[in-house]
C-alpha cells in the first residue's frame, strides 16, 4: 500500500502545501522550566481519573529539550511545512509581560525551521490556558477574550518574523464544549450553557485579536482552524434527520456560521434555546471579519438516533466499517461530501486541512512499526481532498496529524496518532512506514 494521487492532481502543483502537525502541550514536557506558568491540562491531568492511565504532560516528548532532532526528523519526512502551536503560559507571565526563556525556546525553533526552508504555521491557542485564567472564570469569563488579544499581540510582535500562517484558536468546538460542556477535557466543567459562553468568548477573543495580528504581522495569512465531523441520521425516519440536523448544528454549523455569516444558528432559538449563548451588541461583528484562510480538520463522522432528552443521540453506524484504534470510523467520503457542502453553503476563504489522520495499534517490532492502516487512512483522506478540489473547493494544503505520536489528551499517551513513534521511556523516535510512505508520496511530486 502507498499514498498516491491521480497524474494530474492540483495537489500534486509546487503551491500544494503538505505538512505535518503537533501542538504544544502534546509534545514539550518540560511543563515547569524557565517559569513556565500551569495551564488547565497540568491541573485536570493531576485530576485523578481525569486521564488514562493518569498520564500528564510533564514530559511528553520531550520536544522542549530535543526539538533540533525533531527537526531532522521533519526535514527527513520531506515536508513544505510544520504546524505547531505556542504555549500561553511559557511566554506571558501572570503580570501580562513577556517570559523571555519561552520567547527563547520559539525563537530558536523558529529561526531552524525557516532556515531549513520549511514554512511555518502556527497556531496560538491549543487548548493551554494559563491555570490562573481559569481561576477567575476561564473561557467563561469575557475578560479571557481581552487577554488572549494581549497574548497575540505579544506573540506576534515578538515572532511575526520567523511565521508564514498564524492561526488563532485551534477547534474552538474542543475546547469549549468539551472543556466545559462534556467536562471530558480540562478544565472539566459540564453545563450546556457554559459550553456555548465559552464558544463564544473563544470566538470573540478570535476576533478580537485579528486586527492586532495583521498589524503585527502584515505578510502572513491570519485565520482560525475548525474541526467538523460530518453527521449523518442513524435511519431514514424524520425524527432520526431531525436528530441529525440539530447534531449538525451544533456541533459544526455554532462555529462556521458566526464566522463566515455573523450569526449562531436560527433554528436553535427555537429548538434549543439553552445553546445559544449571551452575545452582546456588536460581537458577531468582530467574530465575522474577513480572513485569509480556514484551518479544517477532519477525523471521522457520526450517526444520530432522536433522543427525547437531548434531542440526538450518537449510534454506530449500522453498516460493518472499519474503525481506528480510538474507534473512530474511518469515513473518506464523509469527508469530501463535508467539503463540498460547506462550499456550497458559504463563500469560504482558501481552505487548508489542518489535521487529519489516524490513531493505530502500532508496535515497534524489530527497529520498525508497520502501520497498514495509517498508510490506507492517508491515502484514501488526501483523495477525498482531491475530489474536493475536483468539485470547485478551494483547498491549499493539508497537514497529516501528527509529526509523532504525543499526548492524546484525556486518552494519555494510551493512542498515537504519529508518522514517527516515540519510545516514551527513551524518547527515541522510529518512522513508520506511514511516515516513509507519505516522504515517498512528497519526493514523487
Ligand atoms: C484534534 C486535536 C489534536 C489531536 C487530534 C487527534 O481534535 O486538535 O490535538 O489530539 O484531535
Amino acid at each position: 500500500m502507498s499514498i498516491k494521487l491521480p497524474a494530474n492532481s492540483k495537489m500534486l502543483a509546487p503551491d500544494f502545501t503538505f505538512g505535518v502537525a503537533t501542538a504544544a502541550f502534546q509534545i514539550e514536557g518540560a511543563n515547569t522550566a524557565d517559569n513556565r506558568l500551569p495551564c488547565i491540562w497540568d491541573i485536570f491531568c493531576a485530576t485523578p481519573g481525569k486521564v488514562i492511565n493518569g498520564d500528564d504532560g510533564s514530559m511528553a516528548c520531550d520536544h522542549y529539550h530535543l526539538w533540533q532532532q525533531d527537526i531532522e526528523l521533519i526535514k527527513e519526512l520531506g515536508v513544505d511545512a510544520y504546524r505547531l502551536s505556542i504555549a500561553w503560559p511559557r511566554v506571558m507571565n501572570e503580570q501580562g509581560e513577556a517570559n523571555q526563556a519561552g520567547l527563547d525556546f520559539y525563537r530558536n525553533l523558529l529561526t531552524k525551521l525557516k532556515e531549513e526552508g520549511i514554512k511555518v504555521f502556527v497556531t496560538l491557542y491549543h487548548w493551554d490556558l494559563p491555570q490562573h485564567l481559569e481561576d477567575k472564570g476561564g473561557w467563561l469569563n469575557r475578560e479571557t477574550a481581552y487577554l488572549f488579544k494581549e497574548y497575540a499581540d505579544l506573540v506576534t510582535r515578538e515572532l511575526a518574523e520567523w511565521v508564514d500562517s498564524w492561526a488563532t484558536f485551534n477547534e474552538p468546538f474542543c475546547a469549549a464544549i468539551l472543556g466545559y460542556e462534556l467536562g471530558i477535557h480540562a478544565p472539566g466543567l459540564s453545563k450546556p450553557e457554559y459550553g456555548r459562553q465559552a464558544a463564544h468568548h473563544i470566538l470573540l477573543a478570535h476576533g478580537l485579536a485579528l486586527p492586532v495580528i495583521r498589524q503585527n504581522a502584515p505578510k502572513a495569512q491570519v485565520g482560525i482552524v475548525i474541526n467538523m465531523n460530518r453527521s449523518y441520521a442513524a435511519s431514514a425516519k424524520s425524527e432520526d434527520e431531525f436528530a441529525c440536523l440539530i447534531r449538525e448544528t451544533l456541533d459544526n454549523q455554532f462555529f462556521i456560521e458566526p464566522l463566515m455569516k455573523g450569526q449562531y444558528p436560527k433554528l436553535l432559538a427555537n429548538v434549543a434555546p439553552q445553546y445559544l449563548p449571551q452575545v452582546l451588541p456588536g460581537d458577531m461583528e468582530i467574530i465575522s471579519q474577513p480572513i485569509d484562510f480556514l484551518g479544517m480538520n477532519f477525523y471521522t463522522c457520526n450517526h444520530n438516533a432522536y433522543d427525547a432528552e437531548n434531542l440526538f443521540k450518537d449510534v454506530k453506524n449500522s453498516l460493518p466499517v472499519e474503525y481506528t484504534d480510538i474507534g473512530w470510523e474511518i469515513a473518506p467520503h464523509a469527508f469530501e461530501e463535508l467539503l463540498i457542502n460547506l462550499n456550497k453553503q458559504y463563500d469560504l476563504p482558501p481552505i487548508f486541512i489542518t489535521e487529519n489522520g489516524a490513531a493505530c495499534d502500532d508496535h515497534l517490532v524489530s527497529g520498525q512499526v508497520d502501520d497498514d492502516q495509517r498508510v490506507r487512512y492517508l491515502n484514501s483522506h488526501i483523495n477525498a481532498v482531491n475530489n474536493a478540489i475536483e468539485a470547485g473547493v478551494d483547498i491549499r494544503g493539508y497537514f497529516a496529524w501528527s509529526l509523532m505520536d504525543n499526548f492524546e489528551w484525556a486518552e494519555g499517551y494510551n493512542k498515537r496518532f504519529g508518522l514517527v513513534y516515540v519510545d516514551y521511556e527513551t524518547q527515541q523516535r522510529t518512522i513508520k512506514r506511514s511516515g516513509y510512505a507519505y516522504q515517498t508520496f512528497l519526493s514523487e511530486r
